[in-house]
């Protein structure tokens, strides 16, 4: 089934005279519980085609059907009915949460906004998340100052799991990791789709890292898709010159 379709998405910047087209006409579907990549190199587009995909910008054109609603038409309640289904981690974990707040108290917060569970259950519903993502419970006592990139971005990935989102959007969630980090949160995000039933779109640059996590992948370019099918045919059969210099990247891995 397919959980997420979007038709002819657009969204321009302008800055002084120049127009930037940083989605220009992009078609996407995801279906139902499939992990799909994004792949494309900085300045593609691919944030600002996961912002819009959410909602979290508005575009100038297009519609995003999510479960078959078109939420270009939700009003603002609605919207945020259905934003807690959608959720998006992004790639700096130390900007993802508050520095002079604790790290428990910024997943607590999210969770009691949404009524996830009741108030005097939130915390125990919060450690057992904590032991699925392989991180101590006082974790949840530390700053983010006290904590590694890696164990944040678990507490990120905690912070949006704990909402029950039916999709989620991971824009470059690994790419500010060392490479061991990196397959660790790969292969977690593999179990927890399994386990919450989830819909992903993982944004990276590095068809590498996508062919790692995705089944299928879209390449962007230039505010584009020129590019899309299973990831195996992509990396080994591209068929648009843009994939091949992207691939050039990664060669030495080919095999
Ligand atoms: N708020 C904004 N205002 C002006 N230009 C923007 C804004 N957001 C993104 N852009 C531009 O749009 C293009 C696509 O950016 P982005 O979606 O961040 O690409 P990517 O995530 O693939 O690196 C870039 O040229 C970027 O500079
Ligand atoms: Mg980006």
């Amino acid at each position: 089934m397919e959980k997420i379709r979007a038709n002819n998405l657009k969204k321009y910047f302008r800055t002084g005279n120049r127009i930037i087209k940083a989605v220009d006409g992009v078609d996407i579907e995801i279906n139902e519980r499939e992990i799909c990549a994004l792949v494309g190199e900085s300045g593609s587009g691919k944030s600002t085609l996961g912002k819009l995909i959410l909602r979290i910008i508005e575009p100038d054109e297009g519609e995003i059907f999510f479960n078959g609603i078109d939420i270009t038409k939700l009003d603002k309640s609605n919207l945020r009915a259905m934003r807690k289904k959608m959720q998006m981690i992004f790639q700096d974990p130390f900007t993802t949460f508050n520095p002079i707040y604790k790290i428990g108290n910024q997943i607590f917060e999210a969770i009691k906004f949404h009524k996830v569970v009741e108030d005097n259950l939130v915390e125990d519903y919060v450690v057992q998340l904590m032991r699925v993502v392989a991180l101590h419970p006082d974790t949840l006592k530390k700053y983010p100052s006290q904590l590694s990139g890696g164990q944040l971005q678990r507490c990120a990935i905690v912070r949006a799991i704990s909402l029950q989102p039916e999709f989620l959007i991971c824009d470059e969630i690994v790419s500010s990791l060392d490479v061991s980090v990196q397959v660790q949160i790969i292969e977690l995000l593999k179990v927890l789709k399994e386990e919450f039933k989830l819909t992903v779109l993982f944004i990276t640059h590095d068809i590498g890292v996508a062919r790692r996590i995705a089944n299928r992948a879209f390449v962007m370019y230039s505010g584009k898709i020129v590019e899309k099918g299973a990831i195996e045919k992509i990396f080994y059969e591209p068929s648009h010159e843009y994939t091949k210099k992207l691939l050039g990247s990664v060669l030495s891995i080919k095999t």
